[in-house]
C-alpha cells in the first residue's frame, strides 16, 4: 500500500525527535501500521537552521499555509507550539480534510472545543498523545485501556521541568536559576519557561486529562493554578521530617453527592505534600508519572519520560500510526477524541477552589511564648479543621521565635482560607503563613 505522507510544521526539538524515530524504526513502523510513513516536507521559518538540525534528507519549505493544504499531504503534524498561529494552521488543515497530530497542550486546553468540533464536522481525526506526559501513553490509557472504569481521580507529575528543578534543589542543594538553565539546555522547558514554573503547562495537561476522564469539554479557564516559584527550602526540609515530599501535582477529582451523582470536578495544579512512601513521591528529575484511580481497576501508576525529543517523538509517531490505520475507517466508529461520544459530553462544572477538599501543611513563624499553640488550635477548631500532626522546631538559645508546622486532615479550602486570615491576624504570628496542600493519594 502507498506510504502515508506527512507534513511537519516546525523544526524544533520534537520535530527532530519525530524525524529520527520515523527514520530509525521505519521497517517496524510499516509492519505495525500496515503502510510506510514518510515525511513529505517540513515547514520552518528559518530554513538554514532547520537544515542544520534535521539534516539533508528532508524537504523544507517556509510556506506553512501551502503545506497544510497540499494535495499530496495525508496528515499534518503541528509542532510549532503556541495558541495563535498553531490554531490557524490546525483549523486550516482540518478544513482541507487533513487529520492532525499535535503535541500542543496549550492549544488543546484553550481551543480544544473548537478544534474537536471542526474535526468532527470534517470527519478527520486529531491525535494528541504527546500533549500530556510526553512519552507516556496516558491519553490512550485513559481513553481506551481504562475505558471500563468510573474514574474517581487523577494526580500527576506532568511537568518535567519543575520536577527536575524540585529534585535537583532537594538532592543537590542547587539554586533555582541554575537548575532552570540546565532544564532549558536539555530541551525540557517551554519556549516561555514561566509556563513551566507557574504551573500553566501542567494545568494545560491536567485540563486535557480531566476532560477525557470525566467526559466534559476542556475547561482550562476554570483551573486553579499555582507554580513552584514561592517554594522555600525550609518547607522542603520540614516536609521530609514529617515523611512527605513536595511535588508539583496536576490533580483532577470527581465530586459526588450522597447518591453518587457527579456534582462537580476539582481541577487544580499546585505544590503538594505527598507521603514519601508513595511510588509517585520518588519520581525524580524530568520524569513524569500519573496515578489514575478507577473503580474497577483501583490505582494505576504510569511512569516515563515526559519531555525531550525522542520520548515526545515516540508519542507523536504512535498517533501517526493510529491515524494511518484509521484513515480509511468510518469516522463514526472511531474512538472519540475526548473518549466519550460527542453527544454524551456532560456539562459538569469545575468547582471553585474554595469548594475543593484537601489536607494542608501550615508553617507559622510564631513568638515562642505560652498560649500561642492554644490560640492557633482554637481557631482551627472553630473552623472545624482537624489537626493530624504538629511539629515545633526547637528554639535556639536566646531565640524568641520559632517555626510551628501543622498538618491538617481534609477540609474545605474556603474554611482554611477563613482560618488562615484569623491566624495571620494574631500578634504572635510574625510572618506570612506558608500553606501547602497535602494529598495522601491513598
Ligand atoms: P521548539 O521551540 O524546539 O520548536 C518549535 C519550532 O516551531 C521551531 O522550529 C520554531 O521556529 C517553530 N515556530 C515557533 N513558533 C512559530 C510560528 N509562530 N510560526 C512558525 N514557526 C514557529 O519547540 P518544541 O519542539 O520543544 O515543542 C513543540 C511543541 O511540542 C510545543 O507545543 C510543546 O509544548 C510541545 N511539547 C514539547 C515537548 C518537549 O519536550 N520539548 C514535550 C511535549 C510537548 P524557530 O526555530 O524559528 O523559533
Ligand atoms: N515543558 C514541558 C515539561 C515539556 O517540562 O514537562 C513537556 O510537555
Amino acid at each position: 500500500m502507498k506510504a502515508i505522507r506527512i507534513g511537519l510544521l516546525g523544526a524544533g526539538t520534537v520535530a527532530g525527535g519525530v524525524v529520527k524515530v520515523l527514520e530509525r524504526n521505519r521497517a517496524e513502523i510499516q509492519r505495525r501500521a500496515g503502510r510506510g510513513i514518510d515525511v513529505a516536507a517540513v515547514a520552518a521559518r528559518d530554513l538554514a537552521k532547520a537544515r542544520r538540525s534535521l539534516g539533508d534528507a528532508v524537504a523544507l519549505t517556509d510556506d506553512f499555509d501551502a503545506l497544510v493544504r497540499r494535495a499530496d499531504i495525508d496528515i499534518v503534524v503541528e509542532l510549532i507550539g503556541g495558541t495563535s498561529r498553531a490554531r490557524e494552521l490546525v483549523l486550516a488543515a482540518i478544513a482541507a480534510g487533513k487529520p492532525v497530530v499535535t503535541a500542543n497542550k496549550a492549544l488543546l486546553a484553550i481551543h480544544g472545543t473548537e478544534i474537536f468540533a471542526a474535526a468532527r464536522e470534517r470527519g478527520v481525526a486529531v491525535g494528541f498523545e504527546a500533549a500530556v506526559a510526553g512519552g507516556i501513553p496516558i491519553i490512550k490509557t485513559l481513553r481506551e485501556g481504562l475505558a471500563a472504569n468510573h474514574i474517581g481521580w487523577i494526580a500527576g507529575i506532568i511537568n518535567g521541568t519543575t520536577n527536575f528543578i524540585l529534585s535537583e534543589m532537594r538532592s543537590k542543594g542547587l539554586d533555582f536559576a541554575a537548575v532552570l538553565a540546565e532544564a532549558q539546555r536539555l530541551g525540557y522547558a517551554e519556549a516561555d519557561p514561566s509556563f513551566d514554573i507557574e504551573g500553566i503547562d501542567a494545568a494545560h495537561k491536567a485540563t486535557i486529562m480531566s476532560a477525557i476522564a470525566f467526559g466534559t469539554p476542556v475547561q482550562f479557564e476554570r483551573a486553579h493554578v499555582e507554580g513552584i516559584a514561592g517554594l522555600q527550602a525550609a518547607d522542603i526540609r520540614y516536609a521530609e521530617q514529617l515523611g512527605y515530599r513536595i511535588k508539583l501535582l496536576g490533580i483532577t477529582k470527581r465530586r459526588e453527592d450522597a447518591q453518587g451523582a457527579t456534582v462537580g470536578i476539582e481541577l487544580r495544579v499546585h505544590p503538594t505534600l505527598i507521603p514519601a512512601k508513595r511510588l509517585i513521591a520518588n519520581v525524580e528529575g524530568a520524569m513524569n508519572a500519573v496515578v489514575v484511580h478507577g473503580d474497577a481497576v483501583g490505582s494505576t501508576l504510569h511512569y516515563g519520560k515526559g519531555a525531550g525529543a525522542e520520548p515526545t517523538g515516540s508519542a507523536v509517531v504512535a498517533d501517526l500510526m493510529d491515524v494511518t490505520r484509521l484513515i480509511t475507517a468510518d469516522p463514526d466508529h472511531r474512538v472519540p477524541a475526548l473518549a466519550f461520544q460527542p453527544h454524551a459530553l456532560a456539562a459538569t462544572p469545575v468547582l471553585a477552589i474554595d469548594e475543593t477538599i484537601t489536607a494542608f501543611y501550615l508553617r507559622l513563624r510564631v513568638a515562642d511564648e505560652a498560649g500561642v499553640l492554644a490560640d492557633i488550635t482554637r481557631i482551627l477548631a472553630e473552623h472545624s479543621i482537624s489537626i493530624d500532626a504538629v511539629l515545633q522546631r526547637e528554639s535556639g538559645e536566646g531565640e524568641r521565635q520559632t517555626d510551628l508546622v501543622i498538618l491538617t486532615h481534609d477540609t474545605l479550602e474556603g474554611r482554611m482560607r477563613a482560618a488562615l486570615a484569623k491566624m495571620q491576624a494574631l500578634g504572635s504570628v510574625l510572618a506570612p503563613i506558608v500553606r501547602i496542600r497535602k494529598e495522601e493519594l491513598a
